[in-house]
């Protein structure tokens, strides 16, 4: 018995040997350091006990259990779990050195001995995953940067990730170190990750924090929005400008008007209430000069428009020393304007009263709207002494413009006077059209009137201790009829017969012109502004134009003509039409019902 089963061991050491793996899978197994391998054999549970089963790693016995005895190696002790009915073993808190060839041999009960053998490969677990990164703060190719994975653990493989994705070499992209190392050259805006390393060994495996870099680019595709998005704009209104660029970090943004830096820096400018001046940075103040008597009151009216957005600032100066200053923190008013001054913030426009001879002088304001280039002005204002009242005469205030001359004369009672004029508070100057005559420039004749000369227009005698300002004269001058033009409604040269065709003249006249209207030439009797045609008939069809007329100036002007052709309703084309097939249907209805009536009379008979 004792023989037979050595015999039967060695049989089966040598069928083992002979057929490899065996009773054991294919490996390698992998396991953790401190973990739990099981090594299965692939033998269903026998109840009978096998007579041996032998485990030994790399030829150094683990145990040997004999169906009398168990002998576990002293370094196993404690360790190990072997299966009698499968031959399976256990073994438990791994170290590195239980790597190894694992090889069974059982010896069943009447029957062959098998064996297996399978690799152990105990191997330390992935932990403490760390990426160092060379710089976060990169800017588009131009840096490059260098991303390090270090791990603890064996056997270990890196993968990098871009976000979800698996990164892989190219060009620009570098794998080394075992690919623990990912190097990208000149990076792009796209490479901003996140970044993580994914570290693992054939028992474990773990992922990195990530990563992001920080890269910045541009800026690009700088784009102006214009709303509303023309190039003209009424004055007055509102735009709004929107800057985009394609930048990181957000670009800073600065505007231009004509060159000159804004003071507005983002992405969005309004211009709210815009101004020509605007454009043409023009002197928001008139051509002076300026002219008032002592103690009374002078005001500087701007040419602008009202604003409800208050303007970030405006300084009022006078030969270069502040009268005030206004802004957002405050209004600083010089000590000797106090209470003499009023600034009217919607325009910019100041009043200074109880003028005084000193306070002559160049007048200059500074405004600086929101979004927009300072906008400037200045004009002279002369001060002058009171005197008597001078009187106005005026040679005739009813004047035909380009066509009339006029005369005004000043006199002051007895005094040798020197004399202002003034057109609505504006010093007049002499020019072609404007003479300043007689002594100290008493007569003032402006030749060839147009329809900006009505004034009022007043003069100021003075002398070297007072001023005094005469009577106001205001010219009223005729002018047109001019920019004639026929309005036809419906506005074609088509019209139906029998339709309405209304037809008015527009002109610029003053006073109101005389109109008459024209068919081929020939005068209509009509001469209201509008021309009515009731029912249009063909008859009436040709060529229409108006004349107007201006009594004062006894000018004309005729309109071009206006075609109007009358069409005839189109006639009815089919010979019945769709009465006449009604009356047809009715016809018919009408012998049927009398053939249906006759057949219940016949029924009736029977
Ligand atoms: C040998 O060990 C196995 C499992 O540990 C046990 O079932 C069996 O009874 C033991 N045999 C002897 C003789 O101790
Ligand atoms: C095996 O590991 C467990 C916990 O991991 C420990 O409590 C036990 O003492 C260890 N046994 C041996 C024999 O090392
Ligand atoms: C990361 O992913 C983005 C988006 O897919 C890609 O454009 C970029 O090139 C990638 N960068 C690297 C270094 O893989
Ligand atoms: C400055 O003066 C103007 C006009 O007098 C007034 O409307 C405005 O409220 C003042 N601003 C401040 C901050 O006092
Ligand atoms: C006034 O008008 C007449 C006729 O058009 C012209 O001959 C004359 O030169 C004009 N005078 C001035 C000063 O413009
Ligand atoms: C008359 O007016 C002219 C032009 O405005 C001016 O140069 C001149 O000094 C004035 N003469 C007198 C006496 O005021
Ligand atoms: C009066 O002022 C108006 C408006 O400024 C100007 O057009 C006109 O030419 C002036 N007339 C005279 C006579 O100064
Ligand atoms: C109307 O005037 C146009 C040119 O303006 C001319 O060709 C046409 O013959 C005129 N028609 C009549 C009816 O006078
Ligand atoms: C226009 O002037 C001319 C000559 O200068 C004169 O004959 C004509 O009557 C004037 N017209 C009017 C409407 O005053």
């Amino acid at each position: 018995m004792e023989i037979s089963v050595i015999r039967f061991i060695i049989l089966g050491v040598i069928s083992g040997l002979t057929k490899g793996a065996g009773v054991l899978p294919a490996g390698p197994l992998n396991a953790a350091v401190g973990g739990t391998v099981m090594f299965t054999t692939t033998l269903t549970p026998t109840e009978n006990p096998f007579l041996t089963i032998l485990w030994n790693v790399d030829d150094r016995p683990i145990i040997t259990s004999l169906s009398s005895k168990n002998q576990t190696a002293p370094e196993y002790e404690g360790r190990i779990t072997l299966f009698t009915s499968t031959g399976s073993l256990e073994l438990r808190n791994l170290t590195l050195s239980d790597s190894g060839e694992y090889r069974v041999s059982i010896t069943p009960q009447a029957a062959i001995g098998m064996s297996g053998s399978i690799r152990l490969e105990v191997l330390e677990p992935v932990s403490n995953v760390v990426v160092t990164v060379s710089n976060t703060d990169l800017v588009e190719f131009k840096d490059s940067v260098r991303l390090s994975c270090s791990s603890s653990g064996s056997s270990l493989s890196f993968l990098w990730l871009n976000s979800s994705s698996e990164v892989t070499a190219s060009d620009r992209v570098q794998l080394t170190d075992g690919g623990s190392t990912l190097t990208i050259v000149s990076v792009t805006r796209y490479d901003q990750g996140p970044f993580r390393c994914h570290v693992s060994n054939p028992g474990s495996s773990a992922t990195s924090g990530s990563i992001l870099l920080s890269i910045s680019y541009g800026p690009e595709n700088v784009k102006l929005i214009i709303s509303p998005p023309q190039e003209h704009h009424v004055e007055g209104s509102n735009i709004a400008m929107s800057c985009s660029a394609d930048s990181r970090p957000a670009a800073l943004f600065y505007w231009f008007l004509n060159g000159d830096n804004l003071s507005d820096t983002g992405p969005e400018l309004t211009l709210m209430n815009i101004q020509i001046s605007l454009t043409k940075g023009a002197d928001v103040l008139p051509a002076g000069p300026l002219i008032e008597a002592v103690g009374r009151r002078m005001m500087f009216k701007t040419t602008l428009t009202p604003t409800e957005n208050p303007f970030t600032s405006i300084t009022w100066n006078v030969n270069g020393s502040n009268i005030i200053n206004s802004s957002s923190v405050g209004n600083v008013t010089a000590p000797w304007y106090e209470g003499r001054i009023t600034l009217f913030t919607s325009t910019g426009s100041l009043e200074v009263r109880k003028l005084a001879l000193n306070d002559s002088g160049e007048y200059r304001v500074t405004i600086t709207p929101q979004g927009a280039p300072e906008i400037t002005g200045s004009i002279r204002l002369e001060v002058i002494k009171r005197n008597f009242k001078p009187v106005v005469t005026v040679s005739n205030t009813d004047l035909v413009e380009f066509n009339s001359s006029v005369r005004l004369s000043c006199s002051s009672s007895g005094l040798p006077f020197s004399f202002y004029w003034l057109n609505d508070s504006l010093k007049v100057t002499a020019s072609d059209r404007v003479q300043l005559t007689d002594d100290g420039n008493s007569t003032l004749t402006i030749v060839n009137v147009t329809r900006y000369d009505r004034g009022p227009l007043t003069c100021r005698g003075y002398k070297p201790v007072s001023t005094h300002t005469g009577r106001l004269v205001y010219l009223s001058i005729s002018y047109g009829p001019e920019n004639i033009k026929l309005v036809m409604h419906p506005p074609q040269e088509h019209h139906e017969e029998g339709s309405n065709v209304y037809m008015s003249c527009v002109v610029n006249s003053k006073p109101d012109a005389l109109f008459y209207w024209f068919l081929n030439g020939d005068k209509l009797s009509h001469t209201e502004l509008e021309l009515k045609l009731m029912n249009i008939q063909m008859s009436q069809s040709g060529n229409y134009s108006c004349q107007a007329f201006n009594e004062k100036t006894l000018r004309y002007e005729t309109s071009q003509s206006s075609v109007v052709s009358v069409l005839a309703i189109p006639e009815k084309t089919s010979i019945c039409s769709a009465g006449c097939i009604a009356g047809i249907v009715i016809a018919c209805l009408v012998i049927c019902g009398a053939a249906a009536g006759g057949g219940y009379y016949i029924y009736r008979k029977k």
